[in-house]
């Protein structure tokens, strides 16, 4: 019988994994596993020693992983498992990343915002670690929208946040130009419903969202509006940083939370293995 059970990390959310053990995964631990993602946002497993199927395996318990789409700066070595294993590293070959955000800080986020159907989870396994930052920052975004004045959220409870990928600049917010001549954008309920939990969330950050739109006004009329939002995050007391240890298996549900990088030594290695689970698409809480 399982032993699993889950230890807090902050008030709001988060929790750590006790008594896992990759080989020992049975059937009935899986709706606990997904309850408690459901329930907590974050799970940190630490100190496992995962080969990457079984990695993969663990991925599956929560969903269906998905597919990559490879950098074209990708060079990692292919394996079986390649094509839903991606690296997150700052190691270069000739010059050139192996992996993919190979560098410094990175704006809270939430993963595959820029997709009609955006990701349900993220798991990083960190193989290699910095001595120092690299830290990864969660925020809880169903804490957020019950942090906003009953005002703000009128404002916004119809509307839709815009959402681009240009992950070249993972530190500075996109503007009007930068998104015309981006590939990839989506539009989202600026306030989500959680598709398990049915609670509420706010679903717009600071790095992807370029603006508002649904009332008839343009992206720049509602930058103001945006800047509230994004102070509101930033500001949030709902938050707490995951200090990587090798061996730390950390999956986040991309639609109740967000996530930041800190910067981290250049001269340093940091390597860090991912699967991403396939989500679906958000519907508006206020309808
Ligand atoms: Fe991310």
């Amino acid at each position: 019988m399982s032993s699993i059970n889950f230890k807090a990390i902050s008030p709001a959310f988060g929790a750590i994994v006790d008594g896992f053990h990759v080989d020992d995964v049975q059937a009935s631990d899986k709706p606990v596993l997904n309850d408690a993602l459901d329930r907590f946002g974050v799970l940190v497993f630490p100190d496992l020693d995962l080969t990457e199927s079984q990695q993969l395996e663990l991925a599956k318990v929560f969903g269906e992983p998905s597919k990559r789409s490879r950098p074209a700066a990708d060079r990692a070595e292919r394996s079986p498992y390649a094509d839903y294993m991606g690296l997150v590293t700052n190691v270069r070959k000739d010059g050139v990343p192996i992996g993919s955000l190979p560098d410094g800080e990175m704006w809270l986020h939430h993963d595959g915002c820029f997709i009609d159907e955006p990701y349900r989870a993220t798991i990083l396994y960190a193989l290699e670690v910095t001595s120092v930052g690299g830290e990864t920052r969660f925020v809880d975004m169903r804490a957020v929208f019950c942090s906003l004045p009953d005002d703000l959220i009128s404002r916004i409870k119809h509307l839709r946040g815009t959402h681009s990928f240009d992950y070249r600049n993972i530190a500075e917010r996109p503007t009007q130009a930068t998104f015309n001549g981006l590939a990839k954008s989506a539009t989202h309920p600026s306030v989500i419903k959680h598709p398990n939990s049915q609670r509420p969330a706010l679903y717009l950050n600071p790095l992807c969202t370029v603006g508002l739109e649904g009332d008839g006004s343009n992206l720049s009329d509602n930058k103001r509006l945006l800047d509230l939002l994004f102070d509101a995050i930033d500001q949030s007391e709902a938050t707490f940083s995951h200090r990587w240890a090798k061996g730390d298996l950390v999956i986040w549900d991309n639609w109740s939370t967000c996530h930041a990088r800190n910067d981290f030594p250049a001269g340093e290695t940091r390597m860090l293995r991912r699967n991403i689970i396939k989500g679906q698409k958000l519907d508006a809480y206020f309808k």
